[in-house]
């Protein structure tokens, strides 16, 4: 049997992760296919040289331009990689436009699809995450549920029981496999930028519906800067290249929070599991925090995490300056001892493990 990945973007190299590294171990006949959604280096090849990724046998360079762009290069350009070395199976992770393209290009090849991170919902159409999402389950053949809601969600909407497995979300092994060596890493960015552990707040922010709406985008840097002043400690903010381009298109530059480039898994970990508090945009990120204890207040009016938001973990803020204040005043105050619900850090293994098991005539 051969099995097909695609990814595209950074969370879904990370995410993958433990799932290439589970074929490696089992020696499994595999290929990676890199649709090149994300080509810059701290966006890409950072992580596969950090994890240790074998490269990817394909690269389409589809590159940035508009849903419908790029979305239908990464159709055309899956469908010819999956016509030519002919997969018995594609494993997508996510809810980004490769996922989504690739997926559909496999499905009209009867190529059978399996949906790492399967069953999430923010019940926000506006979002292309949430379409894409919706999309790719209803085409999948194996549903990868992280959580018991997530499966709750896809029989929901007439999913055959049959095809949903729960299985953790793959971000647990993620972080499980490298935690220990971000703690010892070198080059750590909290010395680079002489931060105090447990003593500066950390702040990512790229989702379209914020960064795209010059009010929204305002009105959250607003918020940040408040914050600075209001708790006088510093704030870091690693800036995805599609909100530095915005920041400048609107003219906006935050005063008092702190600017950097994006960095690797390794350095975020350590920025991650050493901050007072986490605010973000980002799933992958809102999990992230809950699984090393750390407290989140989400920069949006909705999630699909919403286990998060349960165990206390999280808080939705929105994006106006107050709430920002008053939420991240709550989450500070908030005792950090919820468990976490995304799983064992063994989801890579059940995924391959069902994979294989499976017949796929
Ligand atoms: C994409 C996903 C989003 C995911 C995010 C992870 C979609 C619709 N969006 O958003 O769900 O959370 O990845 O980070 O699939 N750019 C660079 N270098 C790169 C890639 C992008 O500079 O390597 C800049 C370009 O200006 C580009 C912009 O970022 O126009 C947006 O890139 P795009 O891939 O369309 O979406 P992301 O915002 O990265
Ligand atoms: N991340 C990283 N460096 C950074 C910011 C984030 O390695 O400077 C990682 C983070 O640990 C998480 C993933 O990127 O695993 C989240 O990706 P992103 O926020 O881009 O996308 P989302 O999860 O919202 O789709």
């Amino acid at each position: 049997m051969k099995i097909a990945i695609t990814l595209g973007t950074r969370p879904e190299i990370i995410k993958m992760s433990p799932v290439i590294r589970e074929l490696e171990k089992r020696r499994q006949d595999y290929f990676v296919l890199h649709t090149g959604q994300h080509y810059s280096y701290n966006l890409d090849r950072v992580f596969f040289e950090e994890l240790k990724l074998p490269q990817a046998k394909y690269n389409l360079e589809v590159g940035s331009g508009s849903h419908a762009q790029q979305t239908a290069s990464i159709l055309i350009g899956v469908e010819k990689v999956l016509q030519d070395d002919t997969p018995d199976v594609l494993l997508v992770e996510g809810d980004t436009n490769s996922v989504l393209g690739s997926a559909l290009a496999a499905t009209k090849l009867h190529i059978k699809v399996g949906h790492v991170e399967a069953g999430l919902r923010s019940y926000d159409r506006n979002m292309p995450e949430e379409i894409n999402r919706i999309l790719t389950d209803h085409c999948s053949d194996y549903l990868f549920a992280p959580t018991p809601k997530a499966r709750q969600i896809l029989l929901g909407e007439g999913i055959p029981e049959e095809k949903i497995f729960v299985t953790g979300n793959t971000i647990v092994d993620a972080v499980f496999q490298n935690l220990e060596i971000a703690k010892g890493n070198s080059s750590s960015e909290l010395r680079t930028l002489n931060l105090e552990p447990k003593n500066y707040f950390l702040v990512t922010l790229h989702r379209q519906e914020n960064v795209d709406n010059p009010r929204r985008l305002a009105s959250i840097l607003e918020g940040l800067d408040k914050l600075a002043a209001e708790f006088r400690v510093p704030i870091v903010y690693p800036v995805h290249p599609h909100s530095l381009k915005k920041m400048k298109e609107f003219g906006l530059n935050p005063q008092k929070i702190t600017l950097i480039e994006p960095v690797s898994f390794l350095d975020f970990l350590n920025l991650e599991s050493n901050a007072r508090l986490i605010l973000t945009d980002s799933g992958g990120v809102q999990e992230e925090a809950c699984i090393l204890g750390v407290p989140c207040v989400t920069l949006r009016d909705n999630t699909e995490r919403p286990e998060t938001l349960e165990v206390g973990s999280n808080v939705l803020a929105g994006t106006l300056p107050g709430n920002i204040l008053r939420c991240a005043q709550l989450m500070l105050h908030r005792e950090n001892k919820w468990s976490n619900p995304f799983g064992d850090g063994r989801a890579g293994e059940r995924i391959v493990k069902i994979i294989m098991e499976a017949k796929h005539g």
